[in-house]
């Protein structure tokens, strides 16, 4: 079901400060800077191989990151599968007993559809599902 990691999702204080250590130090490519008003977050996609690391800066103080800052600082937030078509998926793993915090898919960055499943049901690590919007 799963066809792979597409990105690992960082929560960060500000772009502008944390840009510079994965671009300068790091030397990887950023891909795109852009606005994703669905979850209040302005997300930097760098390129590592054919995954991406995707910086979320949070653009409201309702915005899920930044209560996830406030409770826990910076830091690695959640990792995103690539499936086929997020909403037969979130469906499918919903009928098995998982907590959903999407019943269906929403727009999420890069033009993709997105669901989310809830931590609770998935030994605490925010899990992100994306697929092509047709
Ligand atoms: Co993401």
């Amino acid at each position: 079901m799963m066809k792979k990691i597409d990105h690992i999702g960082v929560a960060v204080r500000s772009l502008d400060e944390s840009i510079p250590l994965y671009r300068d130090v790091m030397g990887m490519q950023l891909h795109a800077i852009e606005d994703v008003p669905d979850q209040k977050v302005k997300a930097a996609m760098f390129e590592v191989g054919d995954v991406h690391i995707e910086l979320l800066e949070p653009t409201s103080p309702d915005s899920p990151i930044a209560k996830f800052l406030e409770k826990n600082g910076p830091g690695m937030h959640h990792i995103c599968y690539e499936v086929d078509d997020v909403d037969v998926s979130l469906e499918q793993i919903g009928e098995k007993g998982v907590r959903l915090i999407d019943q269906q898919s929403r727009p999420g960055a890069g033009g993709k559809r997105v669901g989310f499943l809830h931590p609770k049901s998935t030994g605490s690590v925010l899990v992100e599902l994306n697929s092509m919007s047709d």
